[in-house]
């Protein structure tokens, strides 16, 4: 699409997310209208929206569900300011959502965002132990290629350099092990990859020493590093090292969250229960701000004291536990649970899994990956060698957008996870865009 001259004028007044506005130029997108599984732009072009926003829209745009709990929580109360206040909405959402995670993990608090949920979660951890007696425990291990929030705590568990290496130095104790991608072609078979990058979470453990570690965080599902799906046993693995070394095992599950994976968390779909789950993103479906971070019931009981002892978690935000992000939060879950969107997410995930696989026809796909709805699908210059192909993700995003496809585009790979409002017929759609996309790109590519 083409820009006024004012967008273009105060475009320079703003900024686009980890982008050059000089690469948002060469292909812009300015919305302005979404409905189900569609956005529209201010020249009036329609886009099928594969990856809800970004990993969001779980229920596609503006659900009736949930835009009629926004109305009613709006007649009522907007704000109650979580400095002195709760509403009854904030604890009914922390509830239900407390009455589908994995495990006890039934203390909730509510927050604007998935970067808001995982800077919680450090701080929670780390007081956690000042105060149970270990308080030497203040180290976290992420992953290289993880992605876990803009802020400084998330900045520095993320793994990513270009991402952080502009402001430098990072936050202290925060540990790196790579994932099982990375030794993927170093092991006969992927389970190999996935018990050597388990374990190498030990060594780490043992050499750092095990009284100064508190938590290992991870995506379950890597976004960044290109869907990284690792194998239930991966998840055994660390949930034995965590228990056997006294460590907190936190899932950012940021983007896994809210039945894509075909469980309402990740967690219960890789058959492990963490200490601690990050959320955000698909919990409103996109319609306002929302995440929380979600805790073991009984880690509550070490900060519960007087006001003298202040042990209380010392931590807040204008904006958690806002009423109507909660009242969305719980139309949400309420929509997804009445509808069977875990169980959909499997059936549509599979019918999806094939017509992906089926772009092997190209001879440049290498894997598709992912679980439920969330997936993606790698690009290789050939499957002989094997080698990225960043060439044809970066035409592969430009011919999406010309077509009318919204999809989470990178260099070597890209992901879809549709809105679970999606049929049969809409998958069918959105794969012959993605098709018409890669073929497009590759001609391209290939000159
Ligand atoms: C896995 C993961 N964690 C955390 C975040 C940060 O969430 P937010 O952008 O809502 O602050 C993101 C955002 O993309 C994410 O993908």
């Amino acid at each position: 699409m083409q820009l006024t001259e004012r967008q273009r004028r105060l475009l320079d007044l703003t900024f686009i997310d980890y982008h050059s506005t000089a690469e948002f130029l060469e292909n812009p997108l300015v919305i302005d209208r979404a409905d189900g599984l569609y956005y529209w732009d201010t020249a009036g072009k329609r886009y099928f929206d594969s990856i809800g926003g970004i990993f969001v829209a779980v229920l596609g745009h503006g659900h009736p569900r949930v835009m009629k709990a926004m109305q009613d929580q709006m007649a009522k109360v907007t704000l109650a300011p979580p400095l002195v206040s709760i509403t009854d909405k904030l604890l009914d959402f922390v509830e239900m959502l407390g009455s589908v995670t994995p495990g006890n993990l039934k203390f909730v608090k509510p927050f604007s965002g998935g970067s808001e949920a995982v800077e919680s979660a450090l701080k929670f951890a780390r007081q956690y132990y000042k105060q149970t007696g270990r308080p030497n425990k203040y180290k976290f291990i992420s992953r290289y290629y993880g992605y876990h929030g803009g802020t400084f705590g998330g900045m520095a568990a993320s793994g990513n350099g270009a991402r952080k290496s502009k402001f430098e130095p990072q936050m202290s104790g925060f540990l790196k092990v790579f994932p099982p991608s990375h030794y993927r072609d170093q092991f006969a078979s992927w389970e190999e990859a996935n018990r050597f990058a388990a374990r190498s979470v030990e060594d780490v453990i043992i050499q750092e020493d095990p009284s100064t570690i508190a938590g290992v965080l991870l995506e379950p599902i890597g976004n960044t590093g290109g869907i990284i799906t690792p194998t239930n046993e991966y998840f055994e693995i660390l949930r034995e090292i965590c228990d056997r070394h006294d460590v907190l095992l936190i899932f950012d599950e940021v983007i896994t969250g809210i039945a894509k994976t075909g469980n309402m968390f990740a967690a219960q779909t890789f058959g492990v229960t963490p200490d601690i789950i990050c959320a955000g993103k698909g919990m409103s479906s996109g319609a306002i701000p929302l995440g929380a971070m979600i805790a073991r019931e009984d880690m509550a009981e070490a900060f519960r004291g007087t006001p003298e002892q202040g042990v209380h978690f010392a931590h807040g935000h204008t904006f958690a536990g806002n009423p109507l992000a909660c009242a969305v939060g719980i139309a949400v879950l309420e929509e997804v649970i009445e509808s069977d969107l875990c169980a959909k997410a499997q059936r549509l995930g599979e019918y999806l899994r094939n017509k992906l696989t089926c772009l092997k026809k190209y001879g440049v796909v290498r894997e598709v990956r992912g679980r439920g709805i969330l997936l993606g699908v790698e690009f290789v210059k050939d499957t002989k060698t094997m080698q990225p192909f960043p060439e044809l993700g970066k035409e592969f995003k430009k011919t999406a957008i010309e077509n009318g496809l919204i999809a989470r585009v990178d260099l070597s790979w890209f992901a879809v996870a549709p809105p679970l409002i999606a049929e049969e017929g809409d998958i069918d759609e959105m794969c012959s865009l993605i098709d018409d996309s890669l073929r497009a790109a590759l001609n391209r590519v290939r000159g």
